[in-house]
């Protein structure tokens, strides 16, 4: 039986996340309409709901060490957001293995957990709690949280549901960096908020990075990638294809993308 981690399973000290064999499948339902008409239909033929199974992730392995920073490459599609979310044990594998050594604070799609009827502020104690902090640390962590997010006109103790996108990034951003956790999960959070925020929350991350904390990186910014992480994968149909230095990777990437090294395709900050 597949499972998240397990007490006889113990994993080498030196590694924060350990993957064996890993495949993830979704299921999905192909009906066109779920309609009761549909349904005596298809009763009447003797069939089956049809449905059709994709492989996201396949037979995967990785290794990360403490204290490294991984990045995340590959197409649309290729499996990066599911990998992330079964490691944030949010998707349970179909098969294979996921163990994790340390306090994970997950930026997935952006402010997701998020309560809209709440204010900005009081999302910032739910998500402290939520992280199993105490209240005396989430009480001198929320102004932090809320100073580093630095919305305007008094936003933070507006309800949720009046932000922009932007102002909502920018509050889930501040949140999952300043949980101090183990192994941060980033996805395509990198370019939250504009120019002056993604500066700010790229700083963020070098600072986490400095800290030696373990981090994984999925975005398509990869000159950030280059400049964040010492180690790099790249996704593909659900499978890695390759692994290395950041450089070579994001290289070898943007070549079967046939884009070409040009500037312009080095987008972000
Ligand atoms: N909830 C879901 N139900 C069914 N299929 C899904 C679901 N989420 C993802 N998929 C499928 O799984 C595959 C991998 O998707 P995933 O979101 O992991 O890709 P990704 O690498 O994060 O892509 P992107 O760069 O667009 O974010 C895709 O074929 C996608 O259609
Ligand atoms: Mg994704």
């Amino acid at each position: 039986m597949p499972s998240v981690s397990s007490k006889e399973v113990t994993m080498p000290d030196n590694l924060a996340v350990q993957i064996e064999d890993l495949s993830i499948s979704y299921k999905i339902n192909i009906e066109a309409k779920k309609t009761l008409k549909n349904a005596l239909m298809r009763a009447s033929r003797g069939e089956r709901i049809r449905t059709k199974t994709v492989e996201a992730v396949k037979n995967l392995s990785l290794d990360v060490p403490h204290g490294s920073v991984l990045g995340i490459v590959g197409a649309n599609g290729a499996g990066k957001s599911t990998l992330m979310r079964s490691i944030a044990g949010i998707l349970p594998p179909t098969s294979g293995r996921i163990l994790v050594n340390g306090k994970i604070s997950t930026l997935l799609a952006l402010g997701v957990g998020f309560n809209k009827a709440l204010s900005g502020r009081d999302n910032i104690i739910l998500g402290g709690l939520a992280a199993g902090m105490s209240r005396d640390e989430i009480e001198s962590k929320t102004e932090t949280i809320a100073q580093f997010a630095d919305l305007p006109n008094g936003f933070i103790d507006m309800p949720v549901r009046t932000y922009s996108s932007g102002m909502y990034g920018r509050v889930a951003f501040s949140v999952a960096v300043n949980m101090t956790p183990d192994i941060l999960l980033v996805d395509e959070a990198l370019s939250a908020g504009d120019a002056a925020f993604k500066e700010k929350s790229f700083n963020k991350i070098r600072e986490l990075c400095q800290e030696a904390r373990t981090i994984l990186i999925v975005s398509h910014a990869l000159s950030s990638l280059n400049e964040l992480c010492d180690q790099a994968i790249w996704m593909h149909r659900g499978q890695m294809l390759d692994s290395g230095k950041p450089e070579e990777i994001t290289d070898k990437y943007l070549k079967f993308l046939n884009v070409g090294e040009l500037p312009s395709s080095y987008e972000d900050l």
